[in-house]
């Protein structure tokens, strides 16, 4: 890199040299070569790169769009975009992995997402919308821009949202807006929402809110993240089970997102509520002033077990058919026919009362800690294995080796129906996990063992998205 290095910007991230010395040194290599693909491609040096990390969750998964708190760290893996400014009015991207194409649309016009194609660009251009409509600007400036990931992709680390993190990122400092990290999270986690899924705003909070050396409890409404102290003597682990899911391209995560939202209306109609204006399982809890242990009770008490067919719904919430695709459906659960409440429902206030547990153990560090919050990572597995239907039988197993191999907790992270599991490992066992996990689980297929070296790392609290300004 030539003599002046990028300086991290001040006014986003924190004024610390100490943070921009850190940072700097983590980038340097990805930088430079970032630096190098985008003159080779544009002919000219970028004006600024913005960064935004990935994530694994520890533990509260599917609760985030019910309104429950969740209790992720950053990764070190991220999306890095290296970025120049022009008055063209169009929007130029690349990509420096070759398998995803270029891209270059007008900024001056209405950004066009086409949630039936979920490309890489799009994902890009649900940032570029969400500050263009945040600050209510017909016409954006031109950018050229490379954009650099190495969260693995469909893996369950968020790989999406930080690219959609990054570019909301990228469209608010070239266009010369100032937004609080807290405003850039609640815009991000809106605008994805155009690629067609109903995310609940975790990937994008701790995205811009994470700072290095801490998990994060993250809350909404409104949103703010509190530092969890994870336990000295205890590493986490990633491990990824080589099975891609791409939320977006299928219906399985809308479908758990419309089951607890016909869950909430079904509770809140038997206890008397105004159920029409509550679309969250957290709201009924709030409404009714319970315990998460009386909304278990409460969910014996009101759904039953087997599937609930959509005519049962409208006779019990007494809507027509119509008004149920129209309100409760979204675009691309139409089809669906069955829902299964009572173990969706048993699932979110479950792993939500395991989310408080867990940050109470971090905050009173007992001398069992460790074990206690793997206990957690087991039942939240089983949780979203057998209530909640969101694993796969190669996670399952990964999960099952990885306690064999030492882990005192492991279990799926992220949306799930593939991806990573996230383990938790005494340090001095950390070895030999690592080698026994390699052995039972990725050696012995050569697709997997291919990809071992970016599927299988220990993974430290990593710091949030920021910008650095090349002087
Ligand atoms: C995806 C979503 C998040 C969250 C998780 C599951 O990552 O983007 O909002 O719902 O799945 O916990």
């Amino acid at each position: 890199m030539e003599s002046n290095p990028p300086r991290l910007k001040t006014n986003f991230a924190d004024n610390d040299r100490y943070i921009y010395y850190i940072l700097y040194i983590i980038y340097y290599n990805r930088l430079h070569q970032l630096k190098n693909a985008f003159e080779e491609k544009y002919g000219h040096s970028p004006k600024f790169y913005a960064h935004a990390p990935g994530r694994v969750n520890l533990i509260g998964e599917h609760i985030d769009y019910c309104g429950y708190s969740v209790l992720p760290m950053a990764i070190e893996q991220s999306i890095l975009a290296a970025v120049s400014v022009n008055d063209s009015g169009k929007i130029h991207l690349s990509n420096t992995n070759p398998q995803y194409k270029d891209s270059t649309v007008p900024g001056s016009e209405t950004i066009y997402i086409d949630k039936d194609d979920p490309q890489w660009h799009y994902y890009f251009l649900c940032g570029v919308k969400g500050i263009q409509e945040n600050f209510s600007m017909p016409n954006l400036v031109g950018m050229q821009c490379v954009v650099d990931g190495t969260i693995p992709a469909s893996s369950g680390l968020s790989s999406s949202s930080a690219l959609v993190c990054c570019a909301g990122l990228v469209t608010m400092e070239a266009n010369e807006k100032s937004l609080s990290k807290v405003a850039l999270a609640e815009i991000c986690a809106k605008c994805e929402r155009y690629i067609g899924t109903e995310g609940g705003g975790m990937d994008q909070s701790i995205s811009f809110l994470a700072e290095k050396g801490t998990a994060k409890l993250i809350e909404f409404n409104p949103l703010r993240a509190t530092d969890v102290k994870l336990p000295g003597d205890a590493v986490f682990v990633i491990s990824n089970c080589c099975v891609e899911m791409n939320k977006a391209a299928s219906s399985h995560f809308n479908i758990r997102v419309v089951e607890c939202r016909i869950a909430t209306k079904m509770l809140a109609k038997a206890k008397g509520l105004e159920w029409k204006t509550l679309l969250k399982l957290a709201q009924v809890q709030t409404e009714l002033g319970a315990s998460l242990e009386e909304m278990l009770d409460l969910v014996e008490a009101v759904l039953h077990t087997d599937e609930y067919s959509r005519e049962e719904i409208c006779e019990t919430l007494g809507i027509t058919s119509e008004q149920f695709c129209r309100d409760l459906l979204s675009s691309n659960t139409q089809h669906v026919s069955h829902f299964k409440l009572y173990p969706r429902a048993r699932h979110v206030y479950g792993e939500a009362s395991r989310v408080l547990r867990f940050k109470s153990v971090c905050d009173s560090q007992p001398a069992d800690s460790v074990q206690l919050l793997g206990d957690l990572m087991k039942q939240s597995h089983a949780s979203c294995r057998d209530l909640y239907e969101c694993s796969c039988p190669e996670l399952d197993q990964l999960v099952d080796i990885c306690l064999k191999a030492g882990a005192v907790g492991s279990r799926l992270t992220g949306a799930g129906w593939g991806g990573c599991a996230v383990s938790m490992v005494p340090s001095d066992k950390v070895e030999s996990f690592i080698q026994t996990v390699r052995e039972a689980y990725y050696a012995p297929d050569s697709r997997r063992a291919a990809m071992e070296k970016q599927s299988l790392f220990v993974s430290k609290p990593g710091g949030g998205a920021s910008v650095f300004i090349q002087e």
